[in-house]
């Protein structure tokens, strides 16, 4: 998490600064700073949105051509204006903004203040601009020399942008598990320093991404790269393809809406040029390259968090299906600490919208040292995750910014659909009058999601009036509605602050259906295809102890919609492919219920987009 940016060039940097962190916001918001060099270090920050910070600045002296901010996702340190960056050296004249965690940051600091330094701040980050210092006039190196020598006594991740009042024509950056992209104007002498490439699209295409280890110095206008091991490095350097539409909100009042109603588009733009529906065939490069490794395949461990996570589930099920290899679903975070058994004959699959998760990043890591195959399934190009992958297959979904995950969500599932069906193909396990009821059927999703969107949007707004003050919300399915139910459940409490829970139906009866009364919503998938008798018991269950049953049906449905307090209906559709619909109104009736308790769904109370911590 947090968002950092810096300018290095002949203009004045505080109107990219201020841009840049309002593009960056979606990673953090708890505090924005900034720092601007011009002949003094002047520093403006404040806990709160960077819509704060700007207030803060009002009437300050702004000038600098050289500049860097952060907008802050608070780990070390409470939010408050003290602990947001920039941090400044003990003698003030550097400063230093920091996406990351200095895990080594407690014995670094002791040390320190052994030797005179004093704190300010409660934050990891202050230990390292003190300590850049220190060994700059211990060893009486240059500022360069004094980054890469701090760096090698660092444990831990890290972004940094540092900027001296002694260097004025020096800008310098690492990473090491953070991500951080330069972008390089045609001006000469000007670049742009951004977590991601939102900030700098507006100003230059050609970027280069900074991989982990790795120093880049601005120093007179020139840009080289070396490792914190002294080794120069040439900069890899790409076109970026994000147009600066997908950034803005486009008339819709929250980046959340706009990204649900976008998913017709991002569904199709994800299956796009993929599958031939007439030849029967797959245009995945990464299905031809790993034929052989596929066709020998014992079992595929997915690892994944959150949203994404849900998206692993409904794999599991669709690559099992079709596939019919052995699928393990796992979170990131409990599988890289748990010393899961993977040989090289696994495929490791890892599902990330950010493609920066830690936890996901380091479950890879584990992964790929024990020789499995790595597969990634990603949304932002460049990423890391996508960096570290043997292969994958992006989602194109665009950028999302709303923190809560929607179309990244439907992106993914799409995705796994093809690479299901793809794995199945290679192993003979799909009959060609199956592909082609599948491939026919997944050409109609993006239409049947424009008219589920346009037939929904006013149900969902009446159903969320009628349970804007729920304090508790099941959500239930079964099969592949059971990872649906989880993710309505996540986006309802992520956004409105609702407890809510997701459960395979048949699971209700086990516990959860003690907290049903007449006060209790409780959503139940209730699609045709599959499950329905026993999903329509479920709801009988509800109903008998008076809960408030708010149904999915397929449209036409009777039975459900009879006894049901709402229903919504979402067109017929192949059982595998029932999540991408029925997700939808779900999406939008969390999206309602948050705006009418006005909550502030595209930045929620302390979440981060891009979760880079631990
Ligand atoms: O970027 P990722 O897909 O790896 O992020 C994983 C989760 O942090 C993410 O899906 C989170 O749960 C969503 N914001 C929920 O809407």
């Amino acid at each position: 998490m947090c968002g950092i940016v810096a300018y290095y060039g002949p203009d004045q940097a505080y109107d990219f600064l201020i841009k840049g962190l309002q593009r960056l916001e979606y990673r953090g918001y708890d505090s924005a700073g900034i720092a601007l060099l011009n002949g003094d270090l002047r520093i403006y920050k404040n806990k709160g949105k960077v819509s704060e910070l700007e207030n803060v600045a009002q009437g300050q002296n702004l000038s600098g051509t050289r500049g860097i901010g952060h907008t802050r996702w608070a780990t070390h340190g409470e939010p408050n204006t003290v602990n947001a960056h920039p941090h400044l050296s003990q003698s003030g004249d550097i400063a230093l903004i920091h996406n990351g965690i200095i895990e080594n940051y407690d014995t670094l600091k002791k040390v320190l203040i052994e030797r005179g330094h004093e704190f300010k701040s409660d934050t990891d980050t202050e230990v390292l601009t003190h300590l850049i210092e220190e060994i700059k006039e211990q060893e009486n190196v240059d500022l360069l020399e004094a980054v890469r020598l701090a760096l090698n006594e660092v444990v831990g991740a890290y972004a940094i942008v540092i900027l001296s009042k002694n260097d004025p024509n020096t800008l310098i950056a690492a990473r090491k598990g953070s991500p951080l992209v330069v972008g390089i104007s045609d001006r000469e002498g000007e670049f742009y320093l951004a977590s991601d490439a939102t900030p700098i699209v507006e100003y230059t295409k050609t970027v280069t991404y900074l991989n982990d280890n790795e120093i880049v110095a601005i120093q007179d206008g020139k840009m080289t790269i070396k490792t914190i091991d002294n080794v120069s490095k040439s900069p890899f350097i790409q076109e970026l393809e994000i147009s600066l539409d997908a950034l803005e909100k486009g008339g819709y009042e929250h980046f959340m809406l706009k990204e649900i109603f976008e998913q017709p588009k991002s569904i199709y733009d994800s299956m796009r040029g993929r599958f031939d529906p007439q030849n029967l065939t797959f245009a995945m490069r990464s299905l031809e390259e790993y034929a052989s490794k596929i066709k020998n395949l014992d079992r595929i461990i997915i690892v994944a968090c959150g949203t994404s996570w849900h998206a692993g589930l409904v794999g599991e099920y669709l690559i099992e299906e079709f596939g019919r290899i052995p699928v393990e679903v796992e979170y990131a975070s409990e599988f890289r600490y748990r010393n899961p058994i993977i040989t090289e004959d696994d495929l490791v699959i890892a599902i990330s919208q950010s493609g920066e998760t830690a936890d996901t990043l380091a479950a890879l890591e584990l992964a790929k040292e024990k020789g499995a195959t790595i597969y990634g399934i990603c949304n932002v190009v460049g990423s890391s995750i996508p960096r570290l992958t043997h292969a994958g297959a992006y989602t194109h979904a665009g950028p999302e910014i709303g923190v809560a995950s929607t179309k990244s969500f439907t992106a993914q599932v799409t995705v796994l659909t093809l690479l299901a069906l793809g794995i199945a193909d290679i192993r003979g396990k799909i009959s060609r009058e199956r592909l082609r009821e599948m491939f026919a059927e997944l050409d109609t999703i993006p239409q049947k999601v424009e008219e589920l969107l346009q037939s929904c949007n006013e149900k969902c707004k009446e159903i969320a009036a009628a349970y804007v003050d729920a304090p508790n919300c099941l959500y239930l399915g079964r099969g592949y509605n059971f990872p649906v139910a989880l993710e309505g459940a996540l986006k309802l409490k992520e956004i409105s602050y609702i407890h809510a829970e997701g459960y395979p139906a048949a699971e209700m009866k086990h516990g959860p259906i003690a907290l049903i009364d007449e006060e209790m919503p409780v959503v139940v998938i209730a699609t045709k295809r599959n499950y329905y008798e026993k999903v329509l018991s479920n709801i009988q269950e509800v109903k008998a102890r008076k809960g408030k049953i708010i149904a999915i049906v397929t449209e036409g449905d009777e039975k459900v919609a009879e006894i049901a307090d709402h229903y919504i209906e979402i067109p017929d559709t192949e059982d595998c492919l029932t999540p991408i619909l029925a997700t939808i109104p779900l999406q939008l009736l969390s999206y309602y219920i948050a705006v009418m308790r006005g909550c502030n769904v595209d930045q929620p109370r302390n979440l981060a987009k891009s979760v880079t911590v631990e």
